[in-house]
């Protein structure tokens, strides 16, 4: 095509002809299921991630009240399995969901109760805030639940709780159900409606101090890192932001995360959301010592995690 021919079909663009055409065709690629990445580029290929989630906080003294009164009202069992109510971030109106990877729950359970055992895909851990009293079955395995413990129940592990205390306790459920409800991974099957071992060992028999698979120095599950960070009083990290998404809670102290643009005070048990690409920095006022999980193995391994420190 010469010079002039190309202005003359650039002039023609904005002929009335040429809009009637235009109007056809796209009208067409509908119809056809089709769409151009022309209209469509800045959605699908942003600069940098641009979630619909946003930084958010929860106030555990103000889920705790909730959670037990949901006890007095709707008891554990079959089908419904668990009295876990989860943390849906404000920016995924519609989906349950604290990230787009990952759901954060407080689970409630009242003296002497059972929560039946079953197993599912997706991968989960519980992390004590206050409380004892409960022990989780993994496959067999009691597991004695107290302030600080963090227990793992890995995809397709069959788990059940029993509260053998005369006192309720909260504790904080992780799980990566967005993740495997996005990609279509989720099998879930029933067992026993009562836990298959009822002893309360002070220890497990699969206890362990690693953070991570001793036998790979891989995170303990495959697709969420748990780390426990702790910051001496006065002290403050750099700012930073990475592609994973993750989910914090104060363990002891007190101290403020700052988010974007904003800063909050943190206390005992407070939960933070921290989506993608989020400015991201903690200040301790006290010594200040907090529980995390999030999505980087699973951006790791497919080579497209990407953290910033300024
Ligand atoms: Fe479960």
């Amino acid at each position: 095509m010469t010079n002039t021919e190309t202005r003359a079909a650039t002039d023609s663009f904005d002929s009335a002809e040429h809009q009637a055409r235009l109007h056809e065709l796209y009208r067409d690629f509908e119809a056809a299921g089709m769409t151009p990445l022309w209209l469509t580029r800045e959605g699908l290929m942003p600069f940098h991630p641009q979630p619909k989630a946003v930084p958010h906080l929860w106030r555990w003294a103000d889920l705790l009240p909730l959670a037990a009164r949901s006890a007095e009202l709707v008891p554990v069992g079959r089908g419904g399995e668990r009295r876990a109510i989860s943390l849906g971030n404000p920016g995924l109106a519609g989906d349950p969901y604290t990230t787009p990877t990952l759901w954060a729950a407080i689970q409630y359970l009242a003296p002497r109760e059972d929560a039946p055992e079953h197993r599912h895909t997706q991968s989960a851990f519980r992390f004590v805030l206050e409380g004892e009293g409960v022990w989780t079955v993994v496959d067999g395995d009691p597991v004695a639940m107290r302030r600080g413990d963090l227990l793992l129940t890995p995809g397709w592990a069959f788990h059940g709780h029993q509260n053998v205390s005369d006192a309720p306790m909260a504790w904080l459920d992780g799980l990566d159900i967005p993740l495997v409800a996005k990609t279509d991974q989720g099998f879930f099957e029933f067992g026993p409606d009562q836990v298959r071992n009822r002893a309360t060992p002070d220890r497990s028999a699969s206890e362990r101090l690693w953070g991570h698979n001793p036998t790979s120095g891989e995170d303990a599950l495959t697709t969420m890192r748990t780390e426990f960070h702790r910051l001496a009083a006065a002290a403050a990290t750099r700012r930073s932001r990475t592609s994973a998404s993750s989910v914090w809670q104060v363990f002891d102290g007190t101290g403020s995360v700052r988010l974007n643009d904003e800063e909050h005070p943190l206390e005992r048990g407070d939960i933070v959301a921290v989506p993608a690409w989020t400015e991201f920095s903690l200040t301790a006022e006290t010594q200040l010592d907090l529980f995390t999980f999030s999505d980087a193995p699973v951006f790791e391994k497919l080579n497209l995690l990407r953290t910033e420190i300024s």
